[in-house]
């Protein structure tokens, strides 16, 4: 019998640049990769101040570039959040912590930590930086991280034996 997907959730802090533009990054792989029966993608912000927005346009115009559609609208990371997915997957420091605090957190039967400690090249700890106050070069390096990091979740997810 097939197994159910694995349920990933991406977290920044407004969810209209970086967890939707791993979000899209994540899917995009996970097509080319022949897995959409085995992975589903989701995102969400820490803060409501962008509840309903889509993503940033100049998220949206860097990852056209390479091919990456981000068509989420913008939403609030929820407690329910913790029963929906196996793995949270947070942008930094700061909003991993916000997730920790969460009543949820202590019952999470599921993985909550960095993105990019799926990056086996990235030193432990590493955020994904917040581009929102910088200029177009900050939403490129955003597209890198995450596509690094991307890369090595479904890895570390066959490693597991999670998407046979
Ligand atoms: P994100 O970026 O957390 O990657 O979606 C931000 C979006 C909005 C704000 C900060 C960061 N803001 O302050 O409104």
């Amino acid at each position: 019998m097939a197994r159910r997907p694995v349920r990933v959730c991406f977290v920044c802090l407004g969810n209209i640049c970086r967890s939707p533009t791993a979000e899209g990054v994540m899917r995009q792989l996970v097509e080319a990769q022949d897995l959409t029966d085995h992975v589903v993608v989701d995102s969400a912000g820490t803060a409501a101040y962008h509840v309903g927005e889509r993503a940033d346009r100049r998220s949206r115009q860097a990852a056209k570039t390479r091919g990456v559609a981000l068509e989420s609208r913008a939403r609030r990371f929820v407690d329910d959040d913790f029963e929906a997915f196996d793995f949270v997957l947070a942008m930094d420091a700061e909003n991993l912590a916000n997730l920790r605090a969460l009543p949820g957190a202590a019952d999470f039967a599921g993985q909550l930590s960095l993105l990019r400690d799926f990056d086996s090249a990235a030193p432990s700890g590493s955020d994904v930086p917040d581009p929102y106050y910088g200029g177009d070069a900050g939403f490129e390096h955003v597209l890198d991280l995450c596509e690094a990091a991307c890369r090595g979740l479904i890895e570390h997810l066959r490693d597991e034996g999670r998407l046979a």
